[in-house]
């Protein structure tokens, strides 16, 4: 090369180098970001400095606190909505009992929830009001496993405090059309609350664009952090209508943010969603949500759907190619990150009753393929680390090849 000869810059794909990030997938392919996250190198350095500080008593509290505003207003970017409407909280059963508990709710008022779509964190609450005196009103699902959607509309009346849905189920993997769902609740002043924790992350949710009241995340699956720190998006309209259950000083409003300092006995709570949080926060999840919710920012979360949903439909077309039965739709609403195989329910948590489950189930584990078995089904999901030599690997795996 001449001394003068321009150097071509170089430019790493984005998703590329988010891909390299992440040392499991040096060895794995995985597809069960569904079951729970994996850890990307920039995660472990923000919990790194979290412990360097502690082993080196570098920092106070009030510094380490800094990590939980950051985090707050970078999931509050990433769902559209402003940081004073997101709460700190550890996961999606706090974010629920939150609201179940916060909600002021006379005897005989109800609550919807379709019971078998949803995971055990959003029917237990409800069913613990049910010994307070409030009606839960269990909707079941269509035979494809989806949210009976007109079935939850028509349960709701005019003593409807709550109806609660996930954003995407977890088996066998359906997208809620959440528009149509908080439009019937919107019309009957009914609060629609979502548990998100499959599709945080992964799934765009223009939070201000949709007729949602709630939305409850922990950070452990697609928002790739640690398991017992979330986030608890409350809309601005339904703040100052609920009090919450507990009360503790990040609750009560006061000029300082040192939460070792005690006001007066009169005392008021926070004007915005900081009045759901309780006592001291998961810092070391706070740290990592931090850093993982940078990555997921810097990458775009629109780009990121963009990119999953032509993975998810490229392996759930490959596999239903193959002559399988394929639970969730490859393209539309319904469409998620999640592909499901089998037939629903022949099976439970962690196992499957047809035997060609089980074999598939084997030989991607022997060719390294991470998958899990929800409700019998063969559950894989997608993530933007993810890439379409992993879809066709996972592909010729299942075909025998
Ligand atoms: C739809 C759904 N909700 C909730 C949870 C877990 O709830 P929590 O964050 O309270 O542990 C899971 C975990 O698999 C899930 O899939």
């Amino acid at each position: 090369m001449t001394s003068d000869a321009v150097p071509i810059p170089f430019e790493v794909d984005p998703f590329e180098r988010f891909r390299s990030g992440f040392p499991a997938l040096r060895h794995k392919t995985y597809l069960s970001v569904c079951d729970k996250m994996i850890l990307h190198d920039d995660v472990r350095a923000g919990v790194d400095r979290f412990l360097d500080h502690l082993a080196e008593a570098s920092a106070n509290r009030a510094d380490h606190e800094l990590m939980v505003v950051s985090s707050r207003q970078r999931f509050a970017r990433l769902m559209n909505v402003d940081a004073s409407t997101v709460a700190a909280v550890r996961n999606v059963s706090d974010g629920v009992n939150t609201i179940a508990w916060a909600m002021p709710m006379a005897e005989g008022d109800n609550v919807v929830v379709c019971v078998d779509a949803e995971h055990p964190n959003n029917i237990y609450p409800w069913l613990r009001l049910k010994r307070r005196g409030n009606e839960i009103r269990l909707v079941g699902h269509l035979p494809d496993g989806s949210l009976d959607l007109d079935a939850m509309i028509n349960a709701i009346d005019d003593r409807t405090r709550i109806v609660t849905c996930a954003s995407v189920t977890f088996a066998p993997g359906h997208r809620t059309d959440l528009a149509k769902l908080g439009e019937a609740c919107r019309q009957k002043g009914a609060f629609l609350l979502v548990d998100g924790v499959q599709s945080a992350g992964i799934l765009a949710h223009n939070l201000s664009d949709l007729p949602v009241d709630g939305f409850a995340t922990s950070t452990s699956k697609g928002l790739l952090g640690l398991y017992g720190y979330g986030f608890l998006y409350v809309s601005p309209a339904w703040i100052d209508r609920l009090e919450p259950a507990y009360l503790s000083r990040p609750a009560v409003a006061m000029t300082t943010d040192d939460h070792s300092v005690m006001g007066g006995l009169d005392y008021a709570y926070q004007p915005d969603s900081r009045r759901f949080e309780v006592g001291s926060y998961n810092l070391a999840g706070a740290y990592a949500a931090d850093a993982s919710l940078d990555l997921l920012l810097d990458l775009g979360i629109e780009e990121i759907e963009t990119r999953v949903l032509e993975l998810s439909a490229s392996l759930n077309e490959g596999i239903a190619g193959l002559g399988l039965p394929v639970a969730v739709p490859a393209r539309g609403m319904q469409q998620s990150h999640i592909v499901t195989v089998g037939v629903l329910d022949a099976g439970g948590h962690g196992f499957s009753t047809d035997p060609t489950i089980g074999l598939l189930s084997k030989r991607l584990e022997e060719a390294h393929v991470s998958h899990t078995i929800r409700r019998g089904q063969l559950r894989f999901a997608v993530h933007a680390y993810n890439t379409l030599d992993d879809i066709k690997h996972t592909v010729d795996v299942i075909a025998g090849g």
